[in-house]
């Protein structure tokens, strides 16, 4: 039995410690904005919060948790009203949208260890998430306004 925080409420988990914090966070507790794309690592989809920091939770075993705040993007705000999801509202952001949550779960990252990022700050921090519909410079530009307002 697995014992964490998520999203702010304690939840307990029967999963083989083995099992990725990814699948149990969208098949036994049904939060399903964090999404599979490669499973090894690769893409980014998957991003959550551990303990404030962004992590793939691909690649992170339920066994790793015990105990830490994981937060998704259910999770980052009470009403889809952090200045992230207003400012991807406002430069509209998604095309396909796959990616979008594990973007926005990194870009809130940077946001809350680096509130005034330069724009080469952004691209690198944003580097470990890919996107194939290639809205990188819409990305960018949502930072930058998510910014102002942090
Ligand atoms: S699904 Fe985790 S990095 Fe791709
Ligand atoms: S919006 Fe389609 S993969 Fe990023």
């Amino acid at each position: 039995m697995a014992s964490f925080s998520l999203n702010g409420q304690a939840v307990e988990v029967d999963a083989d410690p083995r099992t990725p914090l990814l699948w149990v966070i969208r098949e036994h507790l049904r939060y399903t904005g964090t999404k599979f794309g490669c499973g090894v690592g690769q893409c980014g989809a998957c991003t959550v919060h551990i303990d404030g920091a962004s992590t793939y939770s691909c690649l992170t075993p339920v066994s790793a948790i015990e105990g830490r705040e994981i937060t998704t993007i259910e999770g980052l705000s009470s009403d889809s009203d952090h200045p992230l999801q207003r400012a991807w509202v406002e430069e509209e952001v998604p095309q396909c949208g796959y990616c979008q949550s594990g973007q926005i779960m990194r870009a809130a990252d940077l946001l809350a260890t680096n509130p005034r990022p330069t724009r080469d700050e952004i691209v690198t921090h944003m580097s470990t998430i890919l996107c194939r519909c290639g809205t990188y410079n819409r990305i960018i530009r949502a930072i930058e306004r998510a910014a102002e307002e942090v």
